[in-house]
């Protein structure tokens, strides 16, 4: 996975060697068992306060890999923001739909994002999706968010702290493959990507199915520099 300069971060080389293979299927099939399996919610949502706390009201917000959008789009959405979805699955966005009639959801590939013209954002949250891609892809995905963000714009990221390079997991019946940094070669590499880090929490969570392991989650409030 190699980078350009200036705003595009994926090259033709890069997309081309993308393998999606089953992870949209997989969250399809999950549907709004993700949320009953997740229950709890307090990280998310007090990261996503932070970023909602930030921004003036009507500012754009970019819900990266949206899910079900509950919390977090209905949460910027209710906050006052002008919120914008994308995710892989149609299934998901359904959902997302249905739970947030009044933000807008586009079924699209995190790496296909800056192929359109749905920025540029005040703010974007990553609540969890960055981990559904390789890790050589990272870096790439999150220097392509630095570059849809207005100056100054700021930046919720979700991460499971986790040593794993697209690493094959049975996740709710189904297998998914996830990524993950410790946290240091994460702050590594969020700050690699142009932003700085103004507030970092991180939580234990144990999520109320059996069929998911306990893990710990870390948000970062990152500011574009
Ligand atoms: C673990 S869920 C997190 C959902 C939501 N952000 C939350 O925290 O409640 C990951 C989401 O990212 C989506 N996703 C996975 N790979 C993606 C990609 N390459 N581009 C866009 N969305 C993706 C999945 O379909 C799924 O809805």
């Amino acid at each position: 996975m190699s980078t350009t300069e200036g705003n595009q971060a994926y090259t033709e080389g890069d997309r081309a060697a993308i393998d999606r293979a089953g992870q949209a299927d997989a969250f399809d099939a999950i549907g709004d068992r993700y949320d009953e399996a997740f229950p709890h919610k307090e990280g998310q949502l007090a990261a996503g306060a932070w970023l909602a706390g930030q921004l003036p009201a009507g500012s754009r917000v970019l819900d990266v890999g949206c899910g079900t959008g509950v919390p977090t789009a209905r949460q910027l959405f209710e906050a006052g923001h002008r919120v914008t979805g994308i995710d892989i699955s149609p299934g998901m966005l359904k959902l997302s739909r249905d739970n947030v009639p009044g933000a807008e959801f586009h079924r699209m590939d995190i790496a296909d994002l800056e192929n359109h013209d749905l920025g540029p954002f005040d703010g974007i949250t990553a609540f969890f999706a960055l981990l559904m891609l390789p890790r050589d892809e990272i870096p790439v995905a999150l220097r392509m968010l630095h570059g849809q963000l207005n100056p100054g714009g700021v930046l919720a990221l979700g991460m499971v702290e986790a040593d794993v390079d697209d690493f094959a997991i049975p996740f709710l019946g189904n297998t998914i493959r996830v990524s993950g940094y410790l946290r240091d070669e994460l702050r590594q590499v969020v700050r690699d990507a142009g932003f700085e880090i103004a507030g970092e929490e991180s939580f234990t969570y144990a999520p109320a199915s059996t069929d998911v392991p306990p893990e710990i989650q870390i948000f970062l409030h990152c500011r574009r520099s």
